[in-house]
């Protein structure tokens, strides 16, 4: 794939529209509204419940704007990559204990790391956790295997695991207790280098795909598959090849976390949670706002989830008296305060509908930035989907082989 004009296509769509994807819409509320055109908020109040629904898929029904169909269908084609769907069977023995999550990403990966790795002896699993991969790989492909994890706790949960599905010991794997990092580190660095190593990461959080990456620079094979890029540093992290800072977007902290929430195939059940949990949320951002104008922005936090399918006033209640404000209001006053505000609470909740539809290629642009830094270490590299998104939405692959 031609990285830089995939990335330089992508720019060009997502710049004009940075005020809307960079910013917080509920703590620039309501000021934040103003970066929404006219005709896609008209339009978007228009839809009925099917039509929301398909809206947070994406989709577009009836007459949508022309810009805004415009601009989905260059997203679609933008962030559209190639697949790898092949699946290597883990056997009922090596299921066990997995979650169907687990199983499903190391089938996956078992299957893509085959056939590309065959002059690989030993691998090194970075943020190895509790060591599925590393065990599975070490007993699949014979490689000597060191999976590296500052958790202690989860490595020793997966050491008690390895002996327990074969208590011979016959495995070449290793637990290293270390948190990676960039610079020297003479214990573990040696083992990111050789013609005949692998460099894994799977679901390497934030920074440490990027310290992966650039420990790796002698590695003959590495795979990464990144997540959590809201814990990114900017402008450290992002843009960090030299074709990206050539082409730089306005990266903020809420546009970071925006790329974390590219989730297209929720449920109807998953959907209607979701409209319940951001309702109970905006109306109670808005009555903070109102009752407490003195407080910066009210963090209403995550309420215990059977909170949201009981009334507004027992959820507001519970946050009130969370963050210690006043809860002298009724029960009826707080149920009449969340009816008074549905109209604007909806324009809250069309806004993110309008605003997710940023997140994949905002992700996308990531992984390009990261693809041509590996390109220009020299690698020949591929970005790939790897995993099925309902079980594991970041499911995008970087592989970078030696060019030979
Ligand atoms: C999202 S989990 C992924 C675990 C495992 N790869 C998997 O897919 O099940 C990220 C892991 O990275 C580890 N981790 C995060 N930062 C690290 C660092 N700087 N050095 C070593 N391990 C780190 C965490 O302890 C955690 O186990």
């Amino acid at each position: 794939m031609d990285f830089q004009a995939r990335l330089e296509a992508l720019t060009h769509q997502l710049q004009p529209w940075s005020p809307l994807w960079s910013r917080s819409i509920l703590q620039g509320w309501p000021e934040s509204v103003a970066s929404y055109p006219e005709d896609w908020l008209a339009y978007a109040r228009s839809l009925d419940e099917a039509g929301e629904r398909r809206l947070d898929q994406g989709a577009l029904v009836d007459t949508p704007p022309a810009s805004l169909s415009a601009l989905l269908g260059a997203l679609e084609e933008l962030t559209a990559l190639p697949w790898h769907e092949g699946r290597h069977p883990l056997t009922v023995m090596e299921r066990q204990g997995l979650s169907d999550k687990k199983a499903h990403e190391l089938e996956r990966m078992l299957s893509l790391l085959g056939p590309r790795t065959r002059a690989i002896q030993q691998a090194v699993d970075i943020g190895g956790g509790m060591g599925h991969l590393a065990r599975l790989c070490a007993r699949t492909f014979g490689w000597t295997f060191h999976s590296i994890d500052r958790d202690a706790a989860l490595q020793d949960k997966g050491r008690r695991w390895l002996t327990r599905t074969r208590p011979s010991g016959e495995d070449t794997l290793c637990f290293i207790q270390a948190s990676v990092e960039d610079g020297l580190q003479p214990r573990i660095d040696p083992l990111f280098s050789g013609q005949d190593r692998a460099s894994l990461g799977l679901h390497t959080c934030g920074p440490l795909a990027l310290t992966q990456i650039r420990k790796s620079q002698g590695a003959g094979f590495v795979l990464n598959i990144g997540c959590c890029y809201d814990k990114l540093e900017l402008p450290r992290d992002y843009p960090v090849s030299r074709v990206g800072r050539e082409h730089p977007l306005p990266f903020t902290p809420h546009a970071l976390a925006l790329t974390t929430r590219g989730r297209p195939r929720k449920t109807d059940a998953e959907f209607a949670r979701m409209k319940r949990v951001y309702a109970w949320r905006f109306a109670f951002h808005l009555l903070a706002k109102q009752h407490f104008p003195e407080q910066d922005f009210v963090r209403a936090g995550d309420a215990p989830k059977g909170l949201y399918d009981g009334p507004f006033a027992l959820y507001a209640r519970d946050r009130l008296e969370r963050l210690g404000l006043d809860t002298s209001l009724t029960v009826a006053q707080l149920e009449a305060f969340e009816v008074s505000v549905r109209a604007e609470t909806r324009d809250l909740l069309l806004c993110h509908l309008l605003r997710d539809r940023f997140a994949r290629a905002l992700e996308v642009v990531l992984l390009l930035d990261r693809a041509m830094l590996l390109e220009e270490l020299g690698f020949a590299v591929d970005l790939l989907q790897l995993f099925e998104p309902r079980l594991s939405p970041r499911n995008l692959v970087l592989i970078a082989s030696r060019s030979t």
